[in-house]
């Protein structure tokens, strides 16, 4: 499990997340939703170690977080595809992919096949640079990247964001895959009501830096989530 407690963020004078706490079950798969500009990102770049964190507490399973580099967490499992998708248009697919493995203590001589398997897209385009590839490309290209590490907690920021629909249901199915078939545990931010709902087992709403509701994935509806994040 991932557990945050009590966790606050700043930038500058701005008080950005306020005594976030919540939890990520292992082997499932959970979103945390909310509306333009009210912490998601800062709080996965907390996550991560690639901002420290102000007060509060972070673990992973036994495993305290709050005080590691950025490596270091990764070594304890966790990989992160940033929002934007961030990957390195001038290198080829296969280089961006073996990047991905760089904190590895041996790097592959190759990519394992397990990872073209999950996105057969890359296998093919293999020798192309990744800022040929199209969004949607690219994001499959992300999420392969930081499948690379042999991470145990996905961390994932907006990946539907700006990529077409046929795209959108493949990565769908792809997490869903890694959540059943490998157990991994995925953390997800979306602000796609409709996907988020399709593949979600559990989902915590976050407003203005607040977690303001959580549950299972199976009561969203009921809930009223859609309506918490409508603009
Ligand atoms: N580096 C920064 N310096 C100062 N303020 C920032 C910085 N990054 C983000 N902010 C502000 O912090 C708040 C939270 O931003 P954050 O990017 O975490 O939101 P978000 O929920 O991910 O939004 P989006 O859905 O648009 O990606 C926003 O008001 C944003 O303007
Ligand atoms: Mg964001």
């Amino acid at each position: 499990m991932l557990t945050i407690e009590s966790l606050n963020q700043y930038y500058g004078g701005s008080h950005i997340l306020r005594d976030v706490s919540m939890t990520v079950p292992e082997s499932r798969l959970t979103v945390l939703l909310g509306r333009n500009g009210v912490g998601k990102t800062t709080l996965l770049r907390c996550l991560m170690g690639v901002v420290p964190t102000k007060s509060g507490t972070i673990a992973w399973r036994d495993t305290a977080l709050t005080k590691l580099p950025t490596h270091a967490r990764v070594a304890h499992g966790l990989a992160y595809v940033p929002q934007g998708r961030d990957i390195f248009p001038r290198l080829t697919v296969e280089e961006n992919l073996l990047v991905g493995a760089a904190s590895k203590k041996r790097m592959p001589s190759g990519v394992p096949e397990h990872i073209y398997a999950l996105f057969p897209v890359l296998k093919d385009m293999k020798a192309r640079r990744g800022g040929d590839l199209s969004g949607g490309q690219q994001q499959q290209l992300a999420i392969g990247r930081a499948l690379m590490s042999d991470p145990q907690l996905l961390i994932l920021d907006e990946p539907t964001e700006g990529i077409q629909p046929s795209i959108i249901q493949d990565i769908g199915r792809t997490l869903r895959q890694l959540v059943e078939e490998m157990s991994l545990t995925v953390l997800l931010v979306e602000q796609y009501y409709d996907f988020a709902k399709a593949i979600a087992d559990g989902y915590w709403v976050m407003r203005r830096g607040e977690i303001v509701a959580g549950g299972p994935g199976a009561d969203m509806d009921a809930d009223g989530v859609r309506e918490m994040i409508a603009v």
